[in-house]
């Protein structure tokens, strides 16, 4: 079985552990950064929040940026390119878990920054977003999560309906940023991920216009926490026993027609194979494979049977 590269989770035709082009989209060239460090010596983490049972804020994290004279990779406090998310022993494999469900986004076409895995000098794989609010040449992007524009002072408060709302009120592109936000809301449906939280929906601001900010944060947290919501947010009123019938009612909500909303469905049901294989065949442990595909098939029937 052909080696798969660590970045798109394709198979591999050359040596190596990456696609000289993947490895382009992320760092600019064809080479992996070399990294020195391991996820100890991460800078210290600012803010800890434990008030919630979920996967965020427990995660430490380091902004980077690749030095080109020493080809090295180095911790950037200010001016950093990329976001580095280490494996956190609370969370076995979750880096590989990050990157399988971004490979999996990426297959129906959502917009997601370049990302891969690579080993830090542990051994251990780290996950690395290039970061969407940064410009080629060092500039910044504004960028503005819901929590900021929603005036939120707890990220679990607040329901998907209040974010559509924003988008309507606020995008530059209405249309398109409604249905790619309801595609998102379905497929971490999908997936399992249950920590959508204020904090992982954003904008970005150009030139005064807003739009919907590329996808980040997709992870099955639901194989991690057995007791895991269905949403971290409300939609139609609850946050679990989501079915079918509430994200109809929730397409309605944000004015998506019910052709449209047809649409988005099959679509997520046409990824099902695609889906299944890139969980089988993703960095994760055996075990965590077959779990994350147990909550695919789940969510799968309950969406679609
Ligand atoms: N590729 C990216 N480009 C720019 N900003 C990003 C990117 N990915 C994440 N962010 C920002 O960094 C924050 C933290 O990233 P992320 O959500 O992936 O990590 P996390 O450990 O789940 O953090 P949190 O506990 O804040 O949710 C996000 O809320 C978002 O504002
Ligand atoms: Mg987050």
């Amino acid at each position: 079985m052909a080696n798969r590269c660590l970045c798109c989770e394709q198979p591999l035709e050359e040596e190596g552990r990456y696609h000289p082009k993947c490895l382009k989209a992320l760092w600019g060239k064809a080479t992996a950064p070399k990294i020195s460090f391991a996820a100890k010596d991460l800078p210290e983490k600012v803010t800890t929040s434990t008030d919630h049972m979920s996967i965020s804020g427990v995660q430490a994290k380091a902004l980077v940026r690749l030095n080109r004279d020493s080809g090295e990779l180095e911790f950037a406090p200010t001016g950093s390119t990329h976001i580095l998310k280490p494996e956190p022993n609370e969370y076995p494999d979750l880096p590989a878990m990050e990157n399988a469900c971004m490979v999996m986004a990426e297959t129906i076409g959502m917009n997601v920054p370049p990302h891969g895995l690579f080993p830090l000098s542990d051994g251990r794989l780290c996950y690395i977003i290039k970061r969407f609010d940064r410009t080629e040449d060092g500039g910044k992007i504004q960028s503005e999560t819901m929590y900021q524009l929603l005036g939120s002072t707890d990220k679990y408060e607040g329901s998907l309906e209040s974010i559509g709302k924003a988008i309507r009120a606020h995008a530059e592109n209405v249309g398109l940023d409604t249905v790619d936000f309801f595609e998102r809301v379905l497929f971490c449906f999908l997936i399992g991920n249950g920590d959508m939280h204020l904090k992982n929906w954003a904008f970005l601001i150009r030139d005064k216009k807003a739009s919907l900010a590329p996808a980040y944060d997709f992870v099955s947290s639901k194989v991690y926490l057995k007791k895991e919501t269905d949403s971290a947010l409300m939609i139609s009123a609850k946050k679990n026993k989501l079915k079918r019938s509430d994200f109809e009612r929730f397409a309605a909500y944000l004015k998506i027609d019910s052709k449209a909303a047809a649409n988005s469905f099959e679509k997520m049901k046409n990824a099902r194979e695609k889906f299944r294989e890139l969980a089988i065949f993703s960095e994760l442990n055996p075990s965590k494979r077959q779990d994350l595909e147990d909550v695919l098939a789940e969510r799968f029937k309950r969406l679609f049977s």
